[in-house]
């Protein structure tokens, strides 16, 4: 997922590039503007921490680009692409990621990643309903 601030900020298209270039097919996209409850949702796991609210300030500030990407190693492949959650220490330790491309801190980081194939699951079918004919409502 492209956050509200690598949509403003146009990293949309670079980060594109970066994705096909790094071998993934985007089988699936999808722009959307999330409101307090559906960000809540997405973000449930983090419902306790003190970032909780101001997280799902950020995500609602603009629409966030969905995508599914797809090729072997998929999630490992593209935690490693946008680098640590920290953009701070993602300029210093993985100057090539996303992250250091676009990212600012710790919370305002561009871009996001399923943590494993359960939660790449959850949250495909969050974005996407696995009748294509139906999709969710999308901004594009
Ligand atoms: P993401 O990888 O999408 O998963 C959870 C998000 O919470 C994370 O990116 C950041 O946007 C945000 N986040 C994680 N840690 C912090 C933190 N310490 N302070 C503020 N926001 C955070």
């Amino acid at each position: 997922m492209i956050k509200p601030d690598g949509l403003s900020g146009n990293y949309k298209e670079k980060i594109k590039e970066a994705i096909l270039g790094s071998g993934f097919d985007i089988i699936e996209e999808a722009v959307v503007h999330l409101d307090a409850e559906r960000a809540s949702l997405f973000y449930a796991e983090h419902a306790d921490r003190s970032f909780f609210n101001s997280l799902v300030k950020y995500m609602t500030s603009g629409p966030v680009c969905a995508m599914v990407l797809e090729s072997p190693d998929a999630i490992s492949r593209w935690r490693n692409l946008i680098g640590p959650t920290d953009a701070r220490k993602a300029k210093t330790s993985h100057p090539d990621s996303i992250r250091a491309m676009c990212g600012l801190d710790s919370e305002k980081n561009c871009v996001h990643g399923s943590d494993s194939p359960q939660s790449a699951a959850r949250e495909i079918s969050f974005f996407f309903r696995d009748d294509k004919s139906e999709a969710l409502e999308h901004d594009e």
